[in-house]
């Protein structure tokens, strides 16, 4: 039993980063890593769910659902940013958790953070694919509707992941060279969003703020009840107080990715200072920007008549506004490209950093001598991330890669105390402000959105988690590094034989 809490000492896990066959290159500034933030973060989130968290949960009042997500994100930003200067090493809070928490909580973490990464990158792509066809739509092309979005298979989602794919197995910095530009133009869009916005708004329709607890399309029945409402035996309502904290469990989907940028870490040129400076910058802006956003929405229209689906460019739409809702769908179309980039770049980083410590088959993570990059790991992902895309009906991925990202939070916040007492030797070039409170702080906030998530989500979360302890049990646990397997990696067979 002692096995699972066996941990990972940080020097071991740096050192294992300078196998040459292991290595990734160290390239990215702070600004590449604020840019790569940003690009992953702003997406499908602001793009499509605000809309739909208005109009079903929370009206006007969605607007403190955002400031409420962001911040527990922001907290656990912080957090984040200790981490990720004090072990500045690819794969993310699964790397923290290794060196603090022991190997089956880590791979618990790596588990969840697959999750909120391959589902993420899935979502976004259908959502990029719905965009893609508005966008055609507008200027006169029809994607045969077999294969449109919605349909059973989404041909433009799939085809947008493999083209994806081969891009970031050519090499990361290639890939951040194109982010760059997709970014830029998709905050364009954003800004353009609240200043064009800002003349239509009424303030009419801010009022009632908070719209009293009812009945809403979106909670029917127990499965799609909130947690919280069933264990307290409360009736299925939305709206309210309650309805606020629902909302902020569905828009948290908006600030995923900020921890992504904690995946790139053995790709940054100087991990310990611009670690923490990539994840706070690229929440900070992202935060400002959205809550911009939503003020100007809910502004535009009654929350009863924003639209659930492309709600920014049918805000436009719905004012007369056409050529202002065409430019929009083909922000939102560059737009999430990015954040579909980022978001298989970070899942391939993870399972990357989990079979370096042999929890999967080491050869999966060899790093192709030319490209720099893992590619075997890059190209399973994809495949695996374009038929989810390609065959999942669209609809309630947003809420499990929400749980799987908050459940990563809770742990990555109670582990920041865990560490500081277990080595407080270690030199922590970031620190959280108000250890332990604040990393309290930021786990407590964490599960009670996870308690206001619906039950259904918790149900399909658990089958995931079964699935994840399955494998550690069967695989992981006895072919770990540290299930004294090192020893063959020294005189080489092992890992080849993979
Ligand atoms: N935050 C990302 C989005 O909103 C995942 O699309």
């Amino acid at each position: 039993m002692s096995n699972i809490f066996r941990t990972k000492s940080i020097e071991q896990t740096i050192r294992e980063t300078d196998e040459p066959e292991y290595q990734l290159k160290r390239k990215l500034t702070a600004l590449d890593l604020t840019v790569f933030g940003v690009g992953v973060v702003i997406g499908a989130g602001i793009f499509t769910l605000t809309g739909r968290a208005a109009h079903e949960l929370a009206g006007p009042s969605v607007v403190i659902s955002f400031a409420i997500a962001a911040l527990a994100c922001a907290l656990a930003a912080l957090c984040y940013a200790e981490f990720a200067s004090l072990v500045p090493v690819s794969g993310s809070a699964y790397t923290f958790s290794y060196a603090s928490l022991g190997e089956l909580i880590a791979w618990i973490i790596g588990w969840d953070l697959l999750l909120e990464m391959l589902l993420g990158a899935s979502v976004v792509a259908q959502g990029w694919s719905a965009y893609l066809g508005v966008f055609l739509e507008k200027i006169g092309f029809t994607i045969p509707e077999s294969v449109a979005y919605g349909s059973h298979f989404d041909l433009p989602a799939f085809l947008l992941v493999a083209v994806l794919t081969v891009l970031i197995s050519i090499g990361i910095k290639e890939s951040m060279r194109v982010n760059l530009a997709l970014v830029a133009l998709k905050v364009f869009i954003v800004l353009f969003v609240i200043f064009a916005g800002i003349q239509f708004i009424n303030t009419d329709n801010y009022t009632p703020f908070v719209p009293p607890a009812g009945e809403s399309t979106a909670v029917e029945g127990w499965a799609t009840q909130p947690l919280l409402q069933l264990i307290t035996g409360a009736a299925p309502t939305a709206f309210g107080v309650g309805g606020i904290f629902a909302a902020a469990s569905l828009v948290f989907f908006a600030y995923i990715g900020f921890d992504v940028v904690a995946t790139t870490a053995e790709e940054a040129a100087n991990p310990q200072k611009d670690l923490p400076k990539g994840i706070i910058w690229s929440l900070l802006i992202c935060t400002v920007l959205y809550i911009g956003v939503t003020l100007t929405i809910t502004g535009m229209l009654p929350y009863d008549k924003i639209s659930s689906d492309a709600s920014l460019a049918t805000a436009f739409e719905s004012v007369g506004k056409h050529g202002y809702s065409t430019l929009i769908s083909a922000g939102a179309v560059a737009g999430l490209t990015t954040v579909v980039m980022t978001l298989l770049i970070g899942a391939s980083r993870v399972v990357f950093a989990m079979s370096r410590d042999w929890l999967l088959p080491p050869g999966l993570g060899k790093v192709n001598p030319k490209t720099g990059t893992p590619v075997k790991i890059t190209i399973g992902i994809g495949i695996l991330v374009a038929l989810v895309a390609a065959l999942t009906p669209i609809g309630k991925l947003e809420y499990m890669v929400n749980i799987g990202t908050l459940t990563a939070f809770l742990l990555v916040s109670l582990a920041v105390p865990v560490l500081r007492r277990r080595r407080p030797d270690l030199e922590r070039p970031f620190k959280v402000p108000f250890s332990p409170v604040l990393p309290w702080a930021s786990a407590a906030i964490c599960f009670y959105l996870m308690l206001t998530l619906p039950t259904e989500t918790w149900l399909r979360f658990i089958i995931w988690m079964a699935l994840g302890l399955a494998v550690y049990l069967f695989y992981g646990m006895s072919h770990s590094r540290l299930a004294g397997n090192a020893r063959d990696d020294e005189h080489g067979p092992n890992l080849s034989a993979f």
